[in-house]
């Protein structure tokens, strides 16, 4: 079985995140989320890779995971020119999956499940495609799955007056024989190749479409609210560690993990779940946590941050009480000394709440 991971898109409900580059690469406690996929695929066992890039910033997924050999796998790049939809960039990869069967990770989808059990039936049967639907609240957001004694009778993307709350997450099995459906599928309201309408079409063939109703957490990562949620899962299950330095006046508590170099001192509370990564100073009763992750070479003092996310190469120096944040890389909060200090920065689709 092959493996492929679509990275392309605009990201644009994550603008200004995404105004650099695509939103799979938004780190989720300290780790792009698309490395969630990857990791997820490799387990299976699959160790050939395709990563479809496309729109801005593609480069740095190239940048970020190379040739695959730190991951693990073998990965080949494909260009999506537009975002023309999920069907649009599976069929790209026609030639690399060639007679194999293959697995579809949507980069932005977070699921703590492992689907390698999944990944070995499908391999061992005779199903055109298998799926793995999720319960939500909020169900025209998604492609719906319509399942009557435990078969699946219709698949639909966004419907207005959903059937069921059964979501279609963005993990797909599938064989070849998808190739020709997309070839002959229609672009549909939004003018996107819908691989919910590639799968209609497979019913309606009487191709047999198998599913797994999965109960652990699953996210599709659209907004900032949904990044910070998946963030506090996250860290939720992260192996606690301590690689740092801390002086006697530091307080630690619960699952916590502090990376190589990192220094805190002066009275700094971190309160887990956390992650600090490697070469931060944290110090001057600052209050890092709950649900909180700092990312690499920061430095951080007085604030008080909780259920946020701070990039690598931040500083943050100003008594502030920070919530439900995302700062993004290379970003400065600095009290001023007086009114007059320095420039008032804000890029351009920044939202601030004071
Ligand atoms: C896409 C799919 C949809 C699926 C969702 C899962 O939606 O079209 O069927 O339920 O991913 O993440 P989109 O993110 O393009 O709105």
């Amino acid at each position: 079985m092959k493996g492929v991971i679509l990275h392309g898109g605009h990201g644009t409900r994550l603008r200004p995140l995404t105004h650099t580059g695509p939103k799979q690469l938004l780190p989720i406690a300290n780790k792009p989320m698309s490395q969630y996929c990857l990791e997820s695929i490799r387990k299976t066992g699959i160790t050939d890779v395709a990563i479809i890039v496309g729109g801005i910033g593609s480069n740095r997924v190239r940048d970020y995971y190379k040739d695959g050999q730190d991951f693990g796998v073998k990965i080949t790049y494909i260009e999506q020119d537009l975002p023309r939809g999920i069907a649009h960039a599976i069929r790209l990869c026609k030639e690399f999956v060639g007679n194999d069967k293959f697995l579809v990770f949507l980069g932005d989808n977070i699921i703590q499940k492992e689907i390698t059990e999944f990944a070995r039936e499908f391999e061992n049967s005779d199903a055109s495609a298998s799926i793995l639907l999720c319960e939500v609240d909020n169900p025209s957001r998604f492609g719906i799955a319509d399942v009557k004694d435990g078969k699946i009778i219709k698949i639909m993307e966004k419907p207005r007056n959903p059937p069921t709350n059964l979501a279609v997450t963005g993990i797909y099995f599938l064989t070849p024989e998808i190739f020709d459906v997309i070839d002959n599928l229609k672009p549909s309201w939004r003018n996107e190749l819908e691989i919910t309408d590639s799968l209609q079409v497979l019913l309606e063939k009487n191709r047999k479409i198998t599913y797994h109703k999965i109960t652990d957490y699953w996210k599709d990562t659209g907004t900032p609210e949904d990044i910070i949620h998946a963030n506090g899962e996250i860290l939720d299950n992260i192996k606690p560690s301590f690689s740092g330095t801390k002086d006697d006046s530091v307080s630690i508590s619960g699952n916590v993990s502090i990376g190589i170099g990192t220094v805190i001192r002066n009275g700094v509370k971190v309160i887990g779940p956390a992650i600090i990564g490697n070469n931060c100073i944290i110090e001057d009763n600052a209050v890092i946590g709950p649900n909180t992750s700092i990312g690499d070479n920061c430095t951080i003092s007085f604030c008080d941050i909780s259920q946020s996310i701070v990039m690598a190469d931040c500083t943050i120096n100003a008594e502030r009480i920070i919530r439900s944040s995302i700062i993004a890389f290379n970003s400065k909060i600095i009290k001023a000394k007086n009114h007059d200090e320095g420039v008032f920065l804000l890029g351009e689709g920044t939202q601030i709440i004071i």
